[in-house]
């Protein structure tokens, strides 16, 4: 196994990446912020500043949302939005599959911090089903959804299984938060405008800088209130800096420049990967090509 001193030289020596964007040293970002920032750009104070409220308003327009709001993180913006749901509800449980980035990357925090219950929905090899959802037995404050699913290899529902489970749950109360920190690889499989697959979600979160070109940074979008209230929640945690502009220019440079193309081609990482199929090494999920 090499070490990551190794895995960073080799690095450093490729010229070809799987993934979308090549690694890029500090000085590399910085050189891209000074070049895509505009000379009459300001910096926001707080939040407040025409780059980044112009930016969360391409965002909630794009999604179909009332409004949205810039954060620096998506565990920080999912967090907030499930701990709002529960507490308007007055129910503690929150269902999401067992790979589901709460559970498995942030530290339990969600118990730990937001006093939330995870309810571990389904199968971790597989997506989840309607049938799973009515297995359910506690009632429910939220049930996440993550599209594309980041740990069955960017697998996604059908269009019809989709609003099947969201259906679901707006039936019977519950709300329907979408983990969409890979939306933007999500329109050619279900040839809709993100604004379609947003309105079965409540609420959404967007990710900046896992497709798109940005350093870090998500997206919070949906109800006016809700975010009002979630603008709160980050403020008063600190998730407002004094100012996010260096983090938001390059979001709002890769979203302008890449979303769009994202949105009507192939990845070039999903490409490769049926490339990869016939190899006796690699071992493909989803089996199948995403429709393009
Ligand atoms: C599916 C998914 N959700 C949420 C997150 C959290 O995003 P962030 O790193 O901005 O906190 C990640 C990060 O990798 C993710 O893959």
């Amino acid at each position: 196994m090499p070490d990551t001193r190794d895995v960073a030289r080799i690095q450093a020596e490729c010229t070809r990446f799987v993934f979308y964007h090549p690694p890029k040293t500090p000085r590399d970002i910085l050189a891209e912020l000074s070049a895509f920032t505009a000379p009459e750009v300001d910096s926001d104070i707080y939040g407040k500043g025409d780059l980044i409220e112009g930016f969360e308003a391409e965002i909630a327009a794009l999604l179909g949302k009332p409004a949205a709001v810039f954060m620096p993180s998506g565990t920080m913006a999912q967090q907030i939005a499930l701990r709002i749901w529960a507490d308007r509800k007055g129910v503690r449980q929150i269902a999401f599959h067992p790979t589901c980035h709460l559970e498995l990357h942030e530290q339990q925090a969600y118990r730990e911090m937001h006093h939330l219950q995870g309810v571990l929905v389904g199968d971790r090899y597989h997506l989840i089903t309607l049938d799973d959802l009515k297995h359910i037995p506690v009632p429910l404050a939220a049930l996440l959804l993550e599209l594309p699913q980041r740990y069955l290899g960017g697998a996604l529902p059908s269009w019809e299984d989709l609003n099947a489970q969201t259906a679901w749950a707006h039936e019977r109360g519950i709300v329907t938060h979408m983990d969409g920190a890979r939306l933007w690889e999500c329109k050619p499989f279900y040839r809709r405008e993100y604004a379609e697959i947003a309105a079965l979600f409540d609420t959404v979160y967007v990710s900046f800088y896992k497709i798109l070109d940005g350093i870090a940074g998500a997206a919070l979008a949906g109800p006016e209130d809700l975010i009002a209230e979630a603008r709160l929640g980050s403020g008063g945690t600190a998730g407002t800096w004094c100012t996010c502009t260096p983090s938001c220019c390059l979001p709002a440079k890769g979203w302008r420049s890449t979303c769009p193309a994202w949105g009507t081609t192939t990845p070039k990482r999903s490409r490769s990967r049926w490339r990869w199929r016939a190899s006796p090494i690699w071992k493909s999920r989803p089996t199948h090509p995403t429709r393009t």
